[in-house]
């Protein structure tokens, strides 16, 4: 039987043995009560609230504006929804890059009012202090390496990152601070598949991929770009499994088209 089968809650632990074992992590992006809810009943392993609300759900450009509050509001929307899946928490821009004190405050904050399991900061080495501080306080922690969408305009592009050997070497040493810190997994976003390939090979905890190619430990993906809600993103690294764009047009069409035409409601769907 797989680890994925087997256990009632997904924890850390969970995640950890299916390092070990070879079996690969599942984890999606939700945001509300409805999707999560499903999600959690379908058996994806990680839930994660991404600070892509910012994006999919308010319809910013980039993940910078949201706030923690707004994330707040999104996770525990979440978390009441799930009884399974182990939910992960973006820690927005802004809520810990100024200290490490400031970084502990957000993450406590987001696990006393949302009921999270965890939280997901981006960056390495600079951000090291805030990450052990976060554990120290007893809260696991997930890192984000490789195009980490918070720093876009330090970047300039969203092209994969990490292909020159100094950034890839950087990438690496960045891993290991990480896990030597105590981060429970990492999130490898963008960067070559030999590279991501290499990491996952060296580290003890589990990576999980993003446009990082198949030897991650797991994948993630964005829901509104997997359940085809987004039809106009479609990098190389994106399937789609459902084009609910153009079924929700149509059925919306077709809702239209029975009000007008006085064929919604019938006899049957009134009092
Ligand atoms: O915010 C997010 O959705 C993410 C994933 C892309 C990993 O961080």
């Amino acid at each position: 039987m797989s680890v994925h089968t087997d256990v009632k809650k997904v924890t850390t632990n969970t995640l950890q043995k299916m390092k070990q074992t070879g079996e690969k992590i599942s984890m999606i992006t939700a945001y509300d009560y409805s999707f999560a809810r499903i999600f959690d009943a379908a058996g994806i392993d990680v839930i994660l609230v991404g600070d892509s609300a910012s994006n999919v759900m308010a319809g910013h450009e980039t993940t910078l504006p949201i706030t923690l509050d707004q994330m707040i509001y999104h996770a525990s929307s979440v978390l009441r929804a799930v009884n399974r899946s182990f939910v992960v928490v973006d820690l927005p821009f802004g809520s810990y890059q100024s200290n490490s004190k400031e970084a502990l405050a957000s993450a406590i904050r987001i696990m006393k009012e949302t009921g999270a399991h965890a939280v997901k900061l981006e960056g390495g080495e600079e951000i090291l202090e805030s990450v052990k501080r976060i554990l120290a306080a007893g809260v696991p922690v997930m890192g984000h390496l490789g195009l980490t969408p918070q720093s876009i305009y330090k970047f300039g592009t969203y092209t994969v990152r990490a292909k020159e050997e100094a950034e890839a070497e950087k990438l690496k040493k960045d891993a290991h601070i990480l896990e030597d810190a105590g981060c429970f997994g990492l999130v490898l976003e963008k960067i070559p598949a030999l590279l991501a390939k290499e990491v996952s090979e060296s580290l003890h905890i589990p990576t999980i991929g993003i446009g990082a190619g198949k030897h991650c430990d797991g994948q993630v993906l964005v829901m509104h770009d997997l359940l085809g809600i987004n039809t106009e993103f479609k990098p190389r690294f994106l399937r789609r499994y459902l084009d609910i764009h153009e079924q929700t047009t149509a059925a919306i069409q077709q809702y239209i088209h029975d009000v007008k035409s006085r064929s919604f409601p019938n006899e049957q769907e009134q009092y």
